[in-house]
């Protein structure tokens, strides 16, 4: 016997790559409802061979659902999961609205997947923001060799991270451009076609923005509460696929050929670093990929103990829905196979 799984946001940019990576990966769900906003209901949506058609979340009954995969944004979250969670239903969510709550888990599975028993305190599992989850898969071998201390990291973050309105304003403004078309911008704050916003998300009173404290606050979480991080988000108009540039600092000496057979036998990380033309990934290579992709290992001749690599992932998946997929796999193998055996 399987799972009853609810997708609530599943005409999202990451509800759809969520019933896509379900399927693909044979998560063992009997049934499969997919949910939005009323708007959507009746629309029908694709999960393997077979065609549903998604239902209004407000008038879902959850009492016999075992998980619900959130991507429906902070306020439908913040509203809506410990309603479904009270009905006995565990949520695993997408978005920022739980995760510094010190009574939810903040998950990457690669990195800390112990801590989904935590999960018992609200039902809720959360899942960290997409330049956070392919940093830390990254930084974990890399840590357990040798201590990470500080970590200076700039993104390069694809439109999709802003949901299917931010892709369509791309493609929309690049079309504008050619054609000499007036050029509208309304999710984000500047024009994104043959440009780069520095501002992700909005503005702290410390002069970050929420997208750098994000980093910063969940990485500290998931990882380790001691590494310091400074994190400069910034947008670029790509459709799917987020890149870092991260600058280390270790506690103790690592040799970039000791890093490299680190990240090498990591979950999740694929090391493709040739020093030569097209020896690393972009994000253009990752977009339908699982790996956290790693080149431009080098060291950092500026201070002690470091280290410069470049990280590329495809955030709708291991930044979004594969992430979450994969928790909802540690939940069911390990917490709820008693009460679908
Ligand atoms: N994109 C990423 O890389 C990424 C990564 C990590 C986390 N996240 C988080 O995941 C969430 C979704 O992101 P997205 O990129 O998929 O956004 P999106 O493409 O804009 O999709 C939003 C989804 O939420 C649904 N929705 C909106 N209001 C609703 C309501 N009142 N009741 C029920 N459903 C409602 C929409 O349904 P309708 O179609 O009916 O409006 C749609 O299915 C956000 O919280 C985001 O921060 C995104």
């Amino acid at each position: 016997m399987g799972y009853k799984v609810a997708v609530a946001g599943a005409t999202g940019n990451v509800g759809r790559e969520m019933l896509t990576v379900l399927a693909e990966r044979g998560f063992p769900a009997d049934e499969l409802v997919p949910l939005a906003s009323r708007r959507s209901q009746g629309t029908e949506i694709t999960y393997g061979d077979e065609t549903l058609k998604v239902k209004a979340l407000e008038s879902h009954d959850f009492s016999d659902t075992d998980i619900c995969l959130m991507s429906a944004g902070g306020s439908v979250s913040k509203e809506w999961a410990p309603r479904i969670a009270g009905q006995g239903c565990v949520v695993i969510d997408n978005s920022s609205a739980w995760r510094y709550d010190a009574a939810v888990p903040l998950i990457v599975p690669e990195v800390n997947a112990d801590a989904v028993a935590g999960f018992t305190k609200r039902n809720i599992i959360a899942n960290p923001n997409c330049s956070t989850a392919q940093l830390v898969v990254a930084l974990k071998p890399l840590h357990d060799a040798a201590t990470i201390t500080r970590v200076v990291v700039a993104t390069y973050q694809s439109v999709s991270g802003a949901g299917k309105e931010a892709t369509d304003e791309l493609f929309t403004q690049s079309r504008a451009v050619f054609v000499s078309d007036p050029i509208e911008a309304k999710k984000f704050p500047k024009r994104i076609a043959f440009n780069v916003i520095p501002q992700v998300d909005v503005f702290m009173e410390d002069g970050f923005t929420r997208e750098e404290w994000k980093m910063v606050a969940e990485t500290k979480k998931i990882l380790d509460p001691k590494i310091k991080v400074s994190a400069s988000c910034v947008r670029v108009p790509v459709f799917i696929g987020h890149a870092e540039a991260v600058n280390l600092e270790f506690a103790k000496p690592i040799t970039v050929e000791q890093a490299r057979a680190a990240l090498k036998k990591a979950p999740g990380v694929s090391v493709i670093d040739y020093r030569q033309d097209e020896g690393y990934v972009t994000p253009q290579e990752c977009a339908g990929e699982d790996p956290v992709y790693i080149s431009r290992i080098r060291e950092d001749p500026t201070i002690e103990n470091g280290l410069n690599i470049w990280v590329v992932a495809d955030n709708l998946r291991k930044g979004a829905a594969l992430n979450t997929v994969q928790i909802a796999e540690v939940l069911a193998e390990r917490y709820l196979k008693q009460k679908a055996a």
